[in-house]
């Protein structure tokens, strides 16, 4: 049983979708007994909240229903879990301050490693956009987990 965690700012927007579109590719696979996952954000400012209705309306044209409520990492998320997956660099750099053991250090991953098609490492951060770059970020996270998933299914990660 692999334990990941989904890492972005707020935990309304990309990492939920990561987390669960994770769920969901790895159920139609018939693997989702290999995997336990959760996402948090590095904020608390949307602590508690429901997705962005932006995302949850990209989310439900691809045929996925968002749900769940938002919470903060906590310092024993980095012991809790095996793999953190972040989605942009600042969020990487929030984990490795609250990483306190070298054993903890190389549990953080950047997400977009994981997409086949990246042309940078940073999941775009569609806060300030419009539907397109709602639809963008999706596109990426789809991608990125799809990769993920096999990456992990290959013994590679
Ligand atoms: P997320 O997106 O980190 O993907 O959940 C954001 C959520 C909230 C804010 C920014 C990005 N914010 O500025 O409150």
């Amino acid at each position: 049983m692999r334990r990941l965690l989904f890492v972005c700012l707020g935990n309304i927007i990309r990492s939920p979708l990561a987390e669960q579109l994770f769920s969901d590719l790895a159920r139609r696979a018939g693997v989702a007994d290999n995997y336990t996952v959760d996402s948090a954000g590095t904020g608390d400012w949307h602590s508690g909240e429901s997705p962005d209705p932006r995302m949850v309306e990209t989310a439900t044209k691809h045929g996925l229903t968002l749900g769940g409520a938002a919470r903060q990492v906590r310092p024993n998320d980095l012991g809790r879990f095996d793999l953190i997956l972040t989605m942009d660099e600042s969020n990487r750099a929030d984990l490795l301050e609250l990483a306190r053991t070298p054993v903890q250090r190389p549990k953080i991953r950047m997400l977009r490693e994981f997409d086949p098609q990246r042309d940078e490492l940073d999941v775009p951060d569609p806060w300030y956009g419009g539907r397109g770059d709602f639809e963008q970020t999706y596109q990426i996270i789809e991608r990125s987990v799809r990769g993920l998933l096999e990456a992990l299914e290959r013994g590679e990660v």
